[in-house]
């Protein structure tokens, strides 16, 4: 398979997403839909990639910047329509050998389908190919037209479609192979005299036929690789679409995935087999699942690396590393900069930000960890707060290896509190804690006698300790 050149159109206005955002820059499954294309077409191994930019023209180039720095953009100021944002893209080629051209807003294609295209367009030694497919709901499509001898003749748009041809169900892709040359040569022909006022590139098809050049119409099986996005309602579909294939991609890899209709797993992430995943979660971004973990139900992990046997049950995590054998949740919070050694434990409703936990430390309840480093065999009692912001600043916490932690303490940063050490329960802990010290930072206990008698008296509290009382 070769193909030299490869034009990726992403100029429209996509008018019917009614965004301030670019068609193309809108996402599905972790990549943008532009990004989607861009990555199917990075398979190709072309020698030049050229994505036609217009509207939102800033934000898409930084976005290609990001993913695909070697691809140059092309910018077409004036929506002029497919033709004239090729026209502006072959400007700047030598247009030799196979030009592929695509729309940015095919998110489901997959670099196999288009090899797989360029091949049976090369092998045809055909001078320009469509990729074709029977579409169920052929609406909005461009429409395959073929003739009596059932070869491509042109394709015609839905909107200068007449009533039988709108009764076709093979709808054109927006993927094309040209000969270059052939391609160049053509194209200046186009006119406007359509519906809409535009160029269209699909004209080309029937300017090569009726030159008598061999132009061909190469059918794929699969009609939902090639859904176009042009609204959210296909934006929805294509996601669910998506989602199901990339589902459908690791359970045969050995994930077991209870519910797939409620798991959104992002096309770049990676699981191991073994992991299973329970209903309502999300894996979003780089995150990875190592074998034997199991997330869920309803956990939302971004960016996440969870190893080998690792338990996460409805929490959500960014920027995490979870330890091997470690256990997450429920209702637990973490965010950027976690990072949980092996055998670690957060448990219910912690929050943590920027902390380390040592292997085989716990953090079991209801507490915030922030700006935090904690050693090895650590416990930290329920309801402790490491207080890192003094209103203006942020400080870090240091606590040592096989600590004590007494149930709501107060830590308050810049600390550091010693190997072995503990601290009393309901501690305000300002000073560091040496090793082996027990920190004690609350006021004494006074216990005043008969006060309820005496203040409330009559009350259901006060009757309580009179009858007791009399007991003795
Ligand atoms: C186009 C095809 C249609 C095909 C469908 C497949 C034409 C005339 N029609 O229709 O036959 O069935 O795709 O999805 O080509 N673009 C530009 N500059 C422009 C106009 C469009 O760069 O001036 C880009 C858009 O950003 C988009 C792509 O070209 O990525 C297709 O344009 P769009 O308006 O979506 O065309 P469709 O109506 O979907
Ligand atoms: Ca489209």
């Amino acid at each position: 398979m070769t193909v030299q050149t490869v034009i990726v159109l992403a100029a429209g206005e996509g008018t019917r997403m009614k965004s301030a955002k670019a068609k193309v820059l809108h996402g599905v499954a972790g990549r943008s839909l532009l990004g989607h294309v861009l990555y199917a077409v990075d398979q190709l191994n072309a020698q030049e990639i050229r994505v036609v930019v217009g509207s939102g023209r800033e934000s898409v180039e930084a976005h290609i910047s990001q993913i695909a720095p070697l691809a140059t953009t092309v910018f077409q100021e004036h929506r002029g329509g497919t033709g004239h944002a090729a026209q502006l893209a072959l400007a700047g080629t030598n247009a030799q050998g196979t030009i592929l051209v695509l729309a940015g807003d095919t998110p489901m294609l997959t670099g196999q389908s288009l090899a797989a295209f360029i091949d049976a367009h090369n092998a045809g030694k055909f001078t320009a190919s469509v990729l074709t497919a029977e579409h169920p709901d052929p609406t909005g499509y461009g429409r395959i037209i073929r003739d009596e001898s059932n070869e491509l003749l042109k394709i015609v748009e839905e909107k200068d479609a007449s009533d039988d041809q709108k009764f076709v169900f093979e709808i054109n892709s927006g993927v094309y192979a040209f000969d270059g040359a052939a391609l160049t040569a053509s194209i200046g022909k186009l006119t406007n005299a359509n519906a809409q006022g535009e160029l269209y590139l699909t004209d080309v098809i029937g300017i090569l036929k009726s030159e008598g050049a061999s132009v061909a119409a190469i059918m794929i099986d699969d009609f939902t690789e090639i859904l176009g996005v042009n609204d959210r309602v296909q934006l929805a579909e294509s996601a669910a679409l998506l989602r199901d294939r990339i589902n459908d991609h690791w359970m045969r890899e050995g994930v077991t995935i209870i519910d797939p209709t409620t798991t959104w797993i992002d096309a770049t992430a990676s699981i191991s087999n073994d992991v299973t995943i329970h209903p309502g979660s999300a894996i979003y971004g780089t995150t990875t699942i190592a074998a034997g973990a199991v997330i869920g139900p309803r956990t939302t992990l971004t960016n996440c690396q969870v190893k080998e046997g690792a338990a996460v049950l409805e929490s959500i995590a960014t920027d995490t590393v979870i330890g091997e054998g470690s256990t997450v949740g429920p209702f637990t919070y973490l965010r950027a900069g976690t990072v949980l050694g092996d055998l670690t434990k957060a448990g219910a409703f912690v929050e943590m930000k920027n902390a380390s936990v040592g292997s085989g430390s716990k953090v079991p309840h209801l507490s915030y960890v922030g700006d935090a480093t904690i050693g090895e065999g650590s416990n930290i009692g329920a309801a402790t707060i490491f207080v890192n912001y003094d209103g203006v600043d942020k400080h870090h916490t240091t606590i040592g290896d096989h600590v004590r932690i007494g149930s709501d303490t107060m830590l308050v940063a810049p600390l550091t509190v010693g190997d072995g050490a503990y601290t009393a329960a309901g501690s305000v802990i300002t000073e560091d804690v040496p090793a082996g010290a027990i920190g004690v930072g609350r006021a004494k206990q006074r216990n005043v006698l008969g006060w309820v008698l005496r203040k409330r008296a009559g009350s259901k509290s006060a009757l309580a300790a009179e009858a007791k009382n009399k007991k003795g």
